[in-house]
């Protein structure tokens, strides 16, 4: 498969996902590790959204960008806090789950594909969780052009992401080595997708976004999450 036909598996696969996709959050179904480690994720998760409230009351954004929004996990938390949302995301399956979850008035939607977008305005921040990891390393740089350009001077990022635990991951996921890049991933009537998987440690990203001219303060908790803010060094 080449690069292009990848990334046109992977829109298919959260697509076809949309209905299933918050059993990996919640860990039902074949995302069910067990209690032991299922209680050291929601651990986990629990901490993730706690540090996204206490940025957002720190920081203030009023009018902020949801890259890759999905099902709404996260576009719930940000919408009560922030005076307007936009929220991008390829999928219109994921994007009416959005909606139904969050029914915020505040909250607008557009159906894009991130590769082939560009903002039509800029934002006081942008957030993306579990996106920057699908976004192979030969278009990082330009992706983060995109992120650079829908940015208010002065506004910042926040992300989270996947840190490398085979438990993350669905039981019947096989997870290659943590530098393969690209992974085989199945819903559960068994189709199979491949997508973009990249995984990082916080001190590796923010040594790879220093050159590009972003200043990085991020953390990880002890098993699965890579979290924190972004900002332009210059600022
Ligand atoms: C791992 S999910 C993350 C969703 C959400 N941010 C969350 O934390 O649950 C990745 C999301 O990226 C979206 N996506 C995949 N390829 C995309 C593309 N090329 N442009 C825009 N969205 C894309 C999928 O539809 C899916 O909702």
């Amino acid at each position: 498969m080449t690069q292009s036909e990848v990334l046109a598996d992977q829109i298919a696969y959260y697509r076809a996902r949309a209905g299933e996709y918050d059993q990996w959050w919640f860990r039902t179904g074949r995302y069910d590790r067990g209690a032991e480690f299922n209680a050291q994720w929601h651990a986990e998760t629990a901490a993730v959204e706690e540090a996204l409230g206490s940025w957002l009351a720190a920081r203030r954004p009023m009018h902020v960008l949801e890259l890759a929004c999905g099902t709404g996990l996260f576009t719930r938390l940000l919408a009560p806090r922030v005076e307007r949302l936009t929220a991008v995301d390829a999928s219109p399956e994921v994007i009416a789950i959005n909606r139904a979850r969050v029914g915020a008035d505040n909250v607008e939607y557009h159906e894009a594909d991130l590769f082939a977008w560009q903002p039509a305005r800029r934002y006081d921040a942008v957030f993306f969780s579990f996106w920057l990891s699908h976004v192979p390393d030969e278009r990082f740089a330009a992706f983060w052009g995109v992120v650079a350009a829908a940015l208010a001077p002065g506004g910042a990022v926040y992300l989270i992401d996947s840190a490398f635990d085979p438990t993350s991951t669905a039981k019947d996921h096989v997870l290659p080595g943590r530098e393969a890049g690209i992974v085989t991933r199945k819903l559960n009537d068994g189709r199979e997708f491949r997508i973009v998987k990249v995984f990082y440690e916080p001190a590796a990203l923010a040594a790879k976004l220093g050159p590009l001219g972003w200043k990085s303060n991020l953390a990880q908790t002890p098993r699965y999450f890579i979290y924190g803010e972004v900002t332009r060094a210059a600022d």
